[in-house]
């Protein structure tokens, strides 16, 4: 994101001498992507970022199985977790769906606080299906809400602390949606100026961005600052996913400031202007983000097409070169009536078949003026594979459904 933001205590030039009241230096990290060549922040620590005291291993099972026989799928994520599970937390709980080697999609219902985390694969985009969460990052702090995306960069330290019943405003348990990416995740590429402006037809702009708010320090959440904490670490090996337990000397929240153009951002998708025309527009304009072989896009509730003769819902479409999974988070998805498919639930159109709407549903759409639906699609351009918590929740049938049943 090219969009310099500075928080807390930074000295007037860079790279040079920042003291605390005590005569102290502080410790400074750039935090770039790309080797140097991209965007980066400059943070100032009051420990020694490198200090690990301890390492373990933080078992991981991420494997999947191919989509084969190739099927369209219907996934009830809301039978992942029953309603009455407690000590789920949104790191260590969250279930594995869909992935392959660009992009895993996870689901969890949690509870819980998570403990402290960092991706080092790649940046996260987590959506807030209900519920809330306070989540603290070393950049400061943000409350996120239902229809929020949290776009998280690969190394950021965090933890979500979902807000429970009780919590004012917060009646469900947090309900989130992950992407990870092993790549960045940015706005799409042409809604940006050369420079890294959202430009005039981009359907959200900076002013819709939250970015942390901080900073913030052990001792304003009411911390030991020299409390020895573990960070869960996601990481690569050649042979998949792993994961790393650090333990630090000290706590994570002791970055006194910092600035630039990387930081985590939220951004709601209640801000996101659709794009409508006479006739159907096409699933890139609602593109919403996008990372290395993937696209995040959202359908918001909207106008719909307004030619005379116009068809609202979509034609039937052979996706030549991508999987394409729909998540169901509120309204009714007009497209798929009949299906089964309701909120809550994943479609999965892999390329190879071709996908349109349900049977009657595209004479039922004619005349209607608008759409009540939200959902999020993430499109990928290699083919997905079922984690475990995809296989246990597929419907087994959605695949016939054009049919009415299997014969
Ligand atoms: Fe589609």
């Amino acid at each position: 994101m090219a969009f310099y933001r500075a928080q807390g205590s930074v000295p007037p030039k860079r790279h040079t001498q920042h003291r605390g009241d005590d005569g102290g230096l502080y410790y400074e990290e750039l935090m770039g992507e790309e080797g140097f060549s991209s965007d980066s922040s400059l943070l100032y620590h009051r420990f020694i970022p490198s200090a690990i005291s301890d390492a373990r291993e933080w078992p991981l099972d991420l494997s999947t199985t191919p989509n084969h026989p190739l099927l369209p799928r219907h996934l009830k994520l809301h039978d992942l977790f029953a309603a009455d599970s407690v000590g789920v937390d949104v790191v260590t709980g969250r279930r594995l769906v869909l992935g392959n080697g660009d992009v895993r999609i996870s689901y969890v219902v949690a509870d819980a606080p998570s403990p402290w985390y960092r991706n080092g694969i790649g940046d996260e985009c987590i959506y807030v299906e209900r519920g809330g969460a306070r989540v603290e990052t070393v950049f400061g702090m943000f409350v996120v809400g239902e229809g929020d995306y949290l776009v998280i960069p690969r190394a950021t330290t965090h933890r979500w602390i979902p807000l429970v019943a009780g919590d004012e405003g917060f009646a469900e348990p947090l309900r989130a949606y992950a992407i990870e990416a092993n790549s960045h995740i940015a706005p799409p590429k042409r809604y940006l100026s050369k420079f890294g402006q959202l430009l005039e037809h981009a359907p959200y702009c900076e002013r819709d961005l939250r970015g942390p708010e901080g900073p913030l320090l052990a001792e304003d959440i009411g911390a030991d600052p020299e409390a020895a904490t573990e960070v869960y670490i996601k990481h690569r090996t050649s042979t998949g996913i792993v994961g790393t337990v650090y333990t630090y000397p000290y706590h994570p929240l002791e970055v006194v400031g910092w600035d630039g153009c990387l930081y985590p951002y939220a951004f709601n998708v209640a801000d996101f202007e659709p794009i409508t025309g006479r006739v159907h527009q096409p699933p890139p304009v609602h593109q919403v983000f996008e990372g290395y072989n993937f696209v995040i896009c959202n359908f918001v509730p909207r106008k719909v097409d307004y030619h005379p003769l116009s068809i609202p819902v979509p034609y039937y479409h052979s996706n030549v070169d991508s999987d394409e999974v729909m998540f169901y988070a509120d309204g009714d998805y007009e497209a798929r009536k009949g299906s089964g498919i309701g909120k809550g639930s994943i479609s999965l159109h892999p390329g190879g078949h071709a996908h349109g709407p349900q049977p009657g549903a595209t004479e039922a759409s004619i005349g209607v003026e608008r759409f009540d639906e939200l959902a999020v699609m993430v499109d990928t351009f290699r083919p997905l594979e079922l984690g475990d918590a995809g296989a246990l929740v597929d419907d087994g049938k959605y695949a016939w459904s054009w049919v009415g049943g299997r014969g």
